[in-house]
């Protein structure tokens, strides 16, 4: 066993894991964070991002203990149903969510996006959302939310 200590969403854990479980595991199983979606397991589809020390990464990818001292954020700390983050309103009021899988990663890539590009292109957009999968086919809605939080924030 390794033990490793790391925040996630804002509370610090310690924690003693196997030497090959992955952070997806970590975060789901062992933390109960269960907005980490699993897909391909193999760094293809994104649903597994999760944003480490601001940047998004498959957490499928990463092992437990390279996240050791990291800031994890989940979908978890953005918002919750009765007070939606900013994103998360875009989102919904835009018809973006349509089966949700991929939703806890496109919006967490989206939050990405807007903290490190002020005024994004569609481009900058697309160029981020190309590392998340989704089957309902919502890019173009993602856009639309990103861009008008963009608005809102200037
Ligand atoms: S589950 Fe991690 S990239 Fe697909
Ligand atoms: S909303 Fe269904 S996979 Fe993206």
């Amino acid at each position: 066993m390794i033990n490793i200590s790391l925040r996630v969403n804002g509370r610090n854990y310690e924690l003693n894991i196997e030497g090959n479980e992955r952070l997806i595991d970590v975060l789901r199983d062992r933390l109960g964070f269960k907005s980490v979606k699993e897909g391909c397991g193999s760094g293809d589809c994104g649903l597994c991002i999760v944003l480490m020390n601001g940047k998004p990464v498959h957490s499928c990818m990463v092992m437990g203990f390279q996240a050791r001292e990291k800031e994890i954020t989940t979908v978890e700390h953005l918002g919750d149903e009765d007070n939606l983050h900013p994103i998360q309103k875009a989102f919904t009021d835009v018809g973006a969510v349509q089966c949700g899988y991929c939703i806890p990663a496109a919006i967490l890539v989206s939050k990405h996006i807007l903290e490190n590009h002020e005024n994004p292109t569609q481009n900058d957009i697309r160029w981020f959302l190309r590392s998340v999968l989704c089957r309902c086919g919502s890019y173009l809605r993602f856009e639309k939310a990103i861009y008008e939080v963009s608005q809102q924030v200037r």
